[in-house]
């Protein structure tokens, strides 16, 4: 289990902080994605959780284990899959795997089969004794992942792990995640792309110039993608929001309005308009639509709000 409260970072002299004030928990048992555009926070949030970059405010509970005041227990139940994994280029797999696993205690044939395990695991036993450097980059991403396994630890941070996989690697990706959650594990994976995150997360954060601005829930993940309605309404009040709850969920982002899980059916769904209409509302736009995930993404975390 992570447990993250108030989580700051400020870089050097910069005003703005890349991660501010973030709370969140990722359960044992649980993938949570992370979306937010590029420039977000991910990688920092992810980087801060894993111990190698300090906290300017906050902080983070690996198993109940301060990141900063109890580093190397903490870390021990830290699997960090990095977005560009980078090795030392003349390094060797084994020899490299050995190297970590010494860190997390681990000595004799106990790594060995480990290693061997693992390697054929992640498909790059044949290539052990290459050098990382004439590693592709998909080796070397499972090989980091191979890495991050190797003390067994109890949670996961996967940064942008789904991106520029082939639908064949995504599908690996995702069953080899939703195993690490049958296993009781917990699972973070951060993305810049909230659809890639939609069929394995059970929760999504979402987070915006380094705020927390959303976690959806599951059940909120599987009504994404249904029929919604979109409405402004110019002369927006009390009594135009009673109309529109008898209907669903009303979000508002000031006078632009979604409506969702709506009660009546889409064909139904243009009764709403003329129910404004009647009651003197001013309603320059409405609209019955199928939401677009990646829409609902954009509108959320997008430049123009
Ligand atoms: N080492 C660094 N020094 C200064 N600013 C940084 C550093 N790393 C990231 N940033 C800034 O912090 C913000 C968040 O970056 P990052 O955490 O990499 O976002 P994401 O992973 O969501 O794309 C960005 O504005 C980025 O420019
Ligand atoms: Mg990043």
């Amino acid at each position: 289990m992570i447990e993250i409260r108030g989580l700051t970072k400020v870089y050097g002299r910069t005003q703005t902080p890349a991660v501010n004030k973030l709370d969140l928990e990722i359960n044992d048992g649980e993938i949570m994605g992370f979306a937010g555009l590029n420039g977000a926070g991910k990688t920092t949030t992810i980087r801060l959780i894993s111990g190698i970059i300090f906290p300017s405010g906050g902080n983070v509970l690996v198993n109940g284990k301060d990141i900063v005041k109890n580093k190397i227990d903490a870390s021990k139940n830290i699997g960090w899959v990095p977005e560009l994994p980078n090795f030392e280029p003349n390094s060797k797999p084994v020899p490299l795997l050995k190297y970590y696993a010494g860190f997390y205690g681990l000595k004799g044939s106990e790594v060995e089969d480990k290693i061997e395990k693992l390697l054929k695991r992640f498909h790059i036993w044949d290539a052990r004794t290459k050098k990382l450097k004439d590693y592709s980059q998909g080796m070397k991403k499972r090989f980091s992942i191979a890495a991050a396994m190797i003390g067994d630890p109890q949670n996961y941070l996967f940064d942008e792990t789904l991106n520029g996989l082939d639908p064949e690697g995504v599908r690996n990706m995702r069953d080899f995640m939703i195993q690490l959650k049958k296993d009781g594990k917990s699972v973070f994976l951060s993305s810049h792309i909230l659809s890639e995150l939609e069929n394995v997360a059970d929760r999504i954060a979402i987070i915006r110039k380094g705020q927390l601005i959303k976690v959806l829930e599951r059940g909120e993940l599987s009504t994404l993608g249904t029929t919604v309605i979109r409405v402004r309404i110019q002369n927006m009040d009390n009594g135009a929001m009673n109309i529109l709850e008898k209907y669903g969920r009303v979000e508002s982002y000031g006078d632009s309005l979604i409506v969702r899980d709506i009660s009546i059916s889409a064909e139904e769904a243009p009764r709403v308009n003329r129910e404004l209409n009647q009651n003197d509302y001013n309603v320059p736009y409405f609209e019955i639509t199928g939401e677009d995930l990646e829409d609902y993404f954009i509108g959320l975390v997008g430049e123009n709000r």
